[in-house]
């Protein structure tokens, strides 16, 4: 099932993050980042299991960031980063988005959704708020994508 995040979920979310960040393929949440940003999230849960996670981050009038998608590894390749990021998708268009763009170690996966990669610069300077947070920065080896609505 794919649902609005709930408070109860936000720890499980911070773990599911963790777990990837820990392996340098997304940005770890601080607590504190998550329950500011929860109503951005959506979740994926089985039986009262949390078996993944995406975001939709507004940015700006016409753009918004779909981040945080993370799926457990045991699993993975069924279809549920797919629907999280699907639902991510339908909300920006619900709320009148132009344009969704993602930053990612995973641009294969992003593609299967219609996104494109462009370069970097394409996208505004308020998109790099995150980036000073990021361990690797300021040498960026993530592939900006764009899908436009
Ligand atoms: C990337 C990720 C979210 C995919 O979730 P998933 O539930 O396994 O994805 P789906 O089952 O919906 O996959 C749909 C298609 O995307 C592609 N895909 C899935 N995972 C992929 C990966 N790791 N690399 C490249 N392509 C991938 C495949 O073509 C897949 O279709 P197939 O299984 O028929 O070949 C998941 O592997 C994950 O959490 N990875 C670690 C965190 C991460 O890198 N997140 C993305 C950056 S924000």
């Amino acid at each position: 099932m794919i649902r609005k995040a709930q408070i109860a979920d936000v720890k499980n979310i911070q773990k599911l993050l963790m777990t990837f960040a820990n392996q340098g393929d997304m940005l770890s949440r601080s607590l504190s980042e998550l329950y500011e940003s929860l109503r951005d999230f959506y979740v994926a849960e089985d039986e009262g299991v949390l078996l993944g996670a995406a975001a939709l981050h507004v940015v700006w009038d016409d753009l918004a960031e779909v981040r945080s998608v993370a799926v457990v590894e045991d699993a993975g390749r069924k279809g549920i980063g797919s629907s999280l990021v699907q639902a991510c998708i339908s909300e920006a268009c619900e709320i009148g988005l132009k344009r969704i763009f993602c930053l990612t170690y995973k641009p294969d996966f992003f593609a299967k959704h219609g996104f494109r990669l462009v370069d970097k610069a394409e996208l505004p300077q308020k998109v790099w708020g995150d980036c000073i947070k990021c361990p690797k920065f300021p040498d960026c080896d993530e592939n900006a994508m764009i899908l436009d609505l």
